[in-house]
């Protein structure tokens, strides 16, 4: 038998049933007591609250033929045949999918009909932001007059993308996130049903980092039952929910905050005995500080980085305790560095050695005697520290450009896209463009943000096309970079020896 995701099987099917959203219960419950039935609801609300849920309890509810107290009783002719979703009278359409005037026309037609078993013919129409505005305008010829027998539920998680005509004919819920309490004991209570031990500890976790979304806190600890035959603990939850990484890349990126060569010999340790490769934890922690940046350069940040929210907390905090060009530097400095890791022999010693040098300049424990690409310093560290070392000239892009098509400059043309909030030109925020004929060379400041842009081609090309639409080219490049003091694997060497690491580059 394949296995039914935990979360639908856990759907409620009664009022009573519902966690939390008592606001909205107690009111469909005496609309259904009295029969003061509205003809087309509003249901908005974050994602897992219960939207379609309570959608589905209602339709049921409304045609029920003994309900009990509001409640639908789910043992009549109708609540079953509901409840395996063959009663033709009660329709759930995913607007995402179906979005056309046609769909909506082909709903408009047919609620002329009576219902074929029920008292109410009820349409479901989920994400109904998705739909286009042809169809909404079709939508709401049939809202303004709809007939009797006829019940709209419409549901979304923005509702703010609906037109106010639609809006002013729907009575409007706003589902709350469930609270960490209420997911918690709902947890507790699944759990428990599927005979599965797990520590108050972990639950609160599950709770807490779901953000009041209670199916993603079933999903989560569905997750965790098909993982382990054991008693679930906290870092069962932290490793399904791929936290495991964030919070390494946090305490690595506080280490290089705090100067602190144990934290970071102790986080390398920590990885690699939990079987990631020095590569992929190298990957990872690149991708990391450039949430870091985003958290330095955006309002809403959240928007741009895939990662729960907690994590996102932790990267904003990070953020505040260092400078742009700093992450720069180590983005640089890393990315630079990452052909050689692939290709060591050692390369945990590799990768411990690489960030190791990033402290160098800000220790006297750790002094160099090769001298490094200089690293920029932290405001409160240059007040400090009399002879502070520059900031690299060409670590920095300089904000030039030429035979522009455009009025605006090419700095400015991107950093308005990117208020405008198209996540294609972050990569592109501090580049400089050459335009010649149809060829467009963009320069980047480093390896890291040239991958990305390369990897991201045809979203990125028709960023630049924006800018001046003759292009059809695009070639990225990084500024030239002087190796001051020898290769990386001479410097890296260097500092391995420094604290009696060996180091075996080949
Ligand atoms: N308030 C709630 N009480 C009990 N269970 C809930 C509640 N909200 C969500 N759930 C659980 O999460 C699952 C999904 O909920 P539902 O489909 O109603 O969410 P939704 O608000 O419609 O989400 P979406 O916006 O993603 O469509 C349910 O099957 C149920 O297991
Ligand atoms: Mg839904
Ligand atoms: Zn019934």
């Amino acid at each position: 038998m394949s296995h039914k995701a935990l979360y639908r099987e856990w759907r409620p099917s009664s009022f009573s049933e519902v966690v939390e959203q008592e606001h909205i219960t107690k009111t469909l419950k005496r609309a259904v007591i009295t029969g003061r039935i509205a003809h087309a609801y509003l249901f908005s609300g974050t994602r897992g609250t219960g939207k379609t849920t309570l959608a589905k309890i209602f339709a049921r509810a409304v045609n029920c033929l003994h309900p009990n107290e509001g409640d639908p009783c789910n043992k009549c002719d109708i609540c079953t045949k509901a409840s395996e979703e063959v009663l033709v009278d009660i329709a759930e359409i995913d607007a995402a999918s179906n979005n056309s005037v046609d769909n909506i026309r082909r709903i408009c037609d047919e609620v002329n009909y009576m219902p074929a078993l029920a008292k109410y013919k009820v349409y479901i129409i989920d994400e109904v932001h998705m739909l286009s505005t042809s169809a909404f305008n079709a939508l709401l010829k049939t809202l303004e007059e709809p007939p009797a027998h006829v019940i709209f539920i419409l549901c979304t998680t923005e509702p703010d993308k609906l037109p106010a005509t639609v809006l002013s004919r729907c009575q409007r819920f706003d589902f709350h996130r469930i609270t960490t309490k209420g997911i918690s004991n709902r947890l507790r209570k699944i759990a428990d049903a599927e005979k599965q031990q797990i520590t108050d500890e972990a639950l609160d976790m599950i709770a807490r980092i779901s953000f009041g979304a209670l199916r993603d806190a079933i999903s989560l600890l569905d997750q965790c039952i098909s993982s382990t035959d054991d008693t679930i603990d906290v870092t069962d939850v932290l490793n399904c929910a791929g936290l495991i990484d964030d919070m390494s890349n946090a305490k690595v990126v506080q280490a290089l905050v705090d100067n602190d060569v144990t934290g970071i010999l102790n986080s390398v340790n920590e990885v690699i005995a939990e079987g990631k490769s020095p590569a992929g934890f190298l990957s990872g922690l690149l991708g990391y500080l450039r949430n870091i940046l985003v958290c330095m350069n955006v309002k809403e940040p959240d928007r741009f980085i895939e990662a729960d929210g907690n994590a996102v907390s932790e990267m904003k905090r990070l953020s505040k305790l260092m400078e742009p060009e700093e992450v720069i530097w180590y983005i640089k400095e890393l990315s630079e560095n990452e052909a050689v890791l692939k290709r060591t022999s050692r390369p945990k010693t590799y990768l411990e050695i690489m960030l190791l040098g990033l402290l160098v300049k800000n220790t006297e424990k750790v002094q160099p005697k090769v001298q490094v690409k200089d690293k920029p310093v932290r405001k409160e560290v240059q007040k400090a520290d009399a002879v502070k070392p520059a900031v690299n000239e060409t670590s920095k892009p300089v904000k030039t450009e030429t035979k522009s098509n455009q009025n605006i400059s090419w700095s400015k043309y991107i950093q308005d896209r990117f208020d405008k909030g198209s996540k294609d030109v972050f990569e592109l925020l501090q580049s400089t463009i050459e335009i010649s004929g149809n060829q467009a060379v963009v320069t980047v400041a480093n390896d890291f943000l040239k991958s990305s842009l390369e990897r991201n081609g045809v979203a990125v090309l028709e960023e630049i096309r924006g800018y001046s639409k003759d292009i059809t080219n695009a070639r990225f490049v990084v500024a030239g970079t002087d190796k001051v003091a020898g290769s990386p694997e001479q410097q890296i060497t260097e500092i391995g020896k420094k604290h009696n690491i060996p180091v075996e580059i080949i």
